[in-house]
């Protein structure tokens, strides 16, 4: 069989409720990718084979070893084929000083790991549009994918601090920075997913007002030279916020810095109906991918067996996609997702009447029944 090796990082708040979510299905995949006459047979075998190791991270290693982000999560995590989170963060972190927060720890992994391309698609699922905060009309149809540079700009700029001003004023400052290998990189990366889908690339900044996004466009003008058959626009952010919602259906492929795409991200996924349906690949090019829902903690649903899984189990089939190359299991898990909304099981996130409304674990063994009714790979 081919064997993977996964790294499992649960986190914090609905993180381990959606992780193990996840892994029950990728684990069911090994069984399914067994011939049919040996599937009855836990211990056999073939085709796809994962072993996993799952790390502490965020709050959760805070609390057991005094840091978001150990030695030890962070050399599982580089030495993997692929590294499945959860989510991280919670009230009981939100004082602590900027090295002891959770979010920190995942911005450090992000940075370890290199994986400066964060691609975010937005779906709106036919059998959700009702789900949509959007009138039908409008977000019938959304098919686009959110490029967000993940590991520059004002999240990692310096100098960035804190200070006291002549009047004796506290102030916090951060930097907006780009370089134009940052820009250059994830420019290509943008212009190689626009050209696999509809050939129309979005670049979103505010180079009206800001240096690191005069660079940005000039940059990004320069690398289209490089796909003249993708038909490259510009917008600005503010603007984008509000076509987004106008409009949707005019975008296709949209690249912008760390922060814009963060925003933008969450704004775009509730067209789709939920946050809890929006799953992510960070990639590098070399190395292994981290793979995550967009969405956070929930700490307000926390514990309570209602978080949605999807985006997390979307998340693993990006992992199998993009981080391990096996498409053929990565469909697969696509459609059993499918197919569990085509029988009308619904988290309450994205419940609507009519509808079987369930929680993440029976949402999670849902999926696993349509994983198991697919006839196994030829
Ligand atoms: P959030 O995404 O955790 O939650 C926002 C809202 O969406 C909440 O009402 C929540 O209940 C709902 N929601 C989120 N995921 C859901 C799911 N799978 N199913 C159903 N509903 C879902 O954002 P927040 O409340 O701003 O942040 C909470 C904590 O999470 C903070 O500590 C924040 O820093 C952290 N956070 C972590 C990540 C990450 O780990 N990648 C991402 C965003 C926020
Ligand atoms: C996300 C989150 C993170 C971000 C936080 C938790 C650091 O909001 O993954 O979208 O801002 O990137
Ligand atoms: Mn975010």
């Amino acid at each position: 069989p081919r064997s993977y090796s996964i790294t499992l990082l649960p986190g914090d708040g609905i993180g381990p409720e959606v992780v193990s979510v996840a892994k029950d299905i990728l684990s069911f995949l090994i069984l399914w990718s067994a011939p049919e006459n040996l599937r009855s047979f836990a211990c056999v075998s073939a085709g796809i084979e994962f072993c996993y190791n799952e790390m502490p991270m965020g709050g959760a290693a805070i609390d057991a070893v005094g840091v978001p982000l150990p030695e030890e999560t962070l050399a599982a995590a580089k030495q993997s084929d692929a590294v499945l989170l959860g989510a991280i963060g919670g009230y009981k972190w939100d004082g602590n000083e900027k090295l002891l927060k959770p979010e920190t720890g995942l911005l450090q992994l992000r940075a370890g790991l290199g994986v400066f391309a964060n691609l975010r698609p937005a779906t709106v699922w036919p059998q959700l549009v009702d789900s949509s905060t959007l009138k039908k009309e409008v977000a019938e149809g959304v098919d686009l994918i959110v490029i967000r540079e993940l590991t520059g700009g004002i999240y990692f700029g310096e100098p960035r601090g804190f200070g006291t001003n002549d009047k004796g004023e506290d102030f916090g400052f951060n930097t907006e920075i780009y370089s134009t290998f940052e820009i250059d990189r994830i420019a290509r990366v943008a212009f190689e997913v626009a050209r696999k889908r509809q050939s129309k690339l979005c670049s979103v900044d505010k180079a009206n007002v800001l240096e690191a996004s005069m660079l940005w466009r000039r940059r990004v003008n320069e690398i289209a030279s490089e796909y003249s058959d993708v038909q490259l626009s510009h917008m600005y952010v503010d603007n984008a916020a509000m076509q987004l919602i106008r409009d949707p259906r005019q975008f296709d492929t949209i690249v912008t810095n760390n922060i814009f795409g963060d925003i933008l991200s969450d704004e775009a996924s509730i067209i789709t109906g939920s946050i809890g349906m929006l799953p992510s690949a960070s990639i590098s090019g070399s190395g292994p991918g981290l793979f995550e829902p967009i969405h956070g903690s929930a700490p307000d649903i926390a514990g309570q067996d209602k978080a949605n899984p999807l985006a997390t189990v979307l998340s693993a089939a990006m992992l199998l996609r993009y981080g391990l190359g096996e498409e053929n299991a990565a469909r697969r898990i696509e459609a059993a997702v499918i197919e569990t909304l085509n029988k009308g099981f619904r988290t309450s996130d994205i419940h609507s009447s009519g509808m079987v409304l369930v929680g993440s674990k029976r949402m999670g063994e849902e999926v696993l029944k349509s994983v198991d009714s697919q006839k196994p790979i030829a």
